[in-house]
């Protein structure tokens, strides 16, 4: 089997990838900067699968180290995660977005192209769509520029690596995330909070638990069923599991291809019916209150994720039930322990 480098390996999406390409078989080069992450993830990770990655700790915009590493380990393909993530700070601080998010996906790309030409798996995002005009939402969609920094680096990096596979660099997947969401059934790895959380499911539960006395619901008046915003949220070993079948169809494409797909459930899920569906999964109870729309909220996103299940062959398994006990799982292990306060980036 391959050996496959994932950089930002120990974060959130890419810890619960590694465990599922060490399940599939692959061995796996770690490269991450713990700038979002502890190093204990390493332990969790093996003591799940019962392999310890290789892990290096720097930067993956220091190219020659890069190059280096991939050249000693062999590795054979990509998947690349390492970036910043919060929408908000990225609108504070756009040229800490640009700088990091572009600066590391070129860095990796010139080492793919310089390797041997590797194949790449991006971590894109349906945020390339912004507000779509027609659901479910296709690749063929147009693109939106983003009202974010953090979107707009998505774009801009799909861009960059479509032309370097047009100029026959390396074969490109980029998957197009919808909202990833849940933890590792272990409750051994999930989405580390380093403070205030950033997406809706770490606010369910942190309110569940009684860390915060209600969550607020973002906007009640949109053309939604119940006047609630709409997402496709996906289990985030889903989203792994569609790295391996990405991964696994890369190595086989030749240099010059890009390809874009959508990874998702496909079935739109309001903020209301979240927490109603949270509430029955736990038994647990979500006080909250309904609020102002937050600016920027897409009023309605979800998948057509029949290219991800006519070319990978993946299709998301897990029901929103197993997605909330996981979630609920994770957060009673996190209460346990001691994370750094610092922020989130
Ligand atoms: N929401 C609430 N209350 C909260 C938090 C969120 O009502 O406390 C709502 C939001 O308004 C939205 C929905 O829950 O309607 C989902 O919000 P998230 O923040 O969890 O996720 P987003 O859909 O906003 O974010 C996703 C990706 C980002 C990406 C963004 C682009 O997670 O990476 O889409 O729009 F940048």
């Amino acid at each position: 089997m391959a050996k496959i480098l994932v950089t930002g390996g120990l974060g959130y999406i890419g810890s619960h990838t590694v465990v599922a390409l060490q399940e599939a078989g692959y061995e796996v080069v770690v490269v991450d900067n713990l700038s979002n992450t502890l190093a204990e993830v390493e332990d969790s990770i093996e003591k799940i699968s019962g392999t310890r990655p290789i892990v290096h700790h720097f930067d993956v915009a220091e190219q020659g180290k890069l190059q280096n590493l991939i050249q000693d380990e062999g590795v054979e393909g990509i998947i690349h995660f390492a970036a910043f993530l919060q929408v908000n700070e990225s609108v504070e601080n756009p040229l800490k977005y640009y700088e990091n998010n572009i600066g590391t996906l070129v860095s990796v790309g010139k080492a793919a192209r310089d390797s041997g030409n590797l194949p790449i798996v991006f971590s894109s995002s349906c945020t390339v769509y912004g507000n779509p005009e027609t659901l479910p939402v296709d690749e063929n969609a147009p693109i939106v520029n983003s009202e974010s920094p953090y979107g707009q680096t998505k774009i801009v990096g799909e861009q960059i690596l479509k032309h370097a596979a047009d100029a026959g660099d390396f074969p490109v997947i980029s998957l197009r995330y919808f909202n990833p969401i849940g933890a590792h059934p272990s409750g051994e790895i999930g989405e580390l909070q380093f403070g205030e959380p950033h997406h809706l499911v770490p606010y369910i539960t942190e309110t569940a638990s009684g860390k915060r006395s209600e969550l607020k619901i973002f906007g009640s008046d949109y053309p939604t069923s119940d006047g609630t915003c709409v997402r496709d949220y996906i289990h985030v070993m889903d989203l792994a599991e569609a790295h391996v079948a990405a991964m696994k169809k890369a190595l086989s494409l030749k240099r010059g291809n890009f390809e874009a797909v959508n990874i998702g459930t496909g079935k739109g899920t309001s903020v209301l019916e979240m927490v109603k569906s949270f509430e029955n999964a736990t038994g647990l109870e979500v006080p909250y209150v309904l609020a102002d729309r937050r600016a920027g909220d897409a009023i309605a996103v979800y998948a057509s994720a029949g290219k991800a299940k006519d070319w990978l062959k993946w299709e998301a398994s897990r029901s929103l039930d197993e997605t909330f006990r996981d979630a609920w799982n994770w957060e009673k292990n996190l209460a346990k322990k001691n994370i750094p306060e610092r922020e989130n980036v």
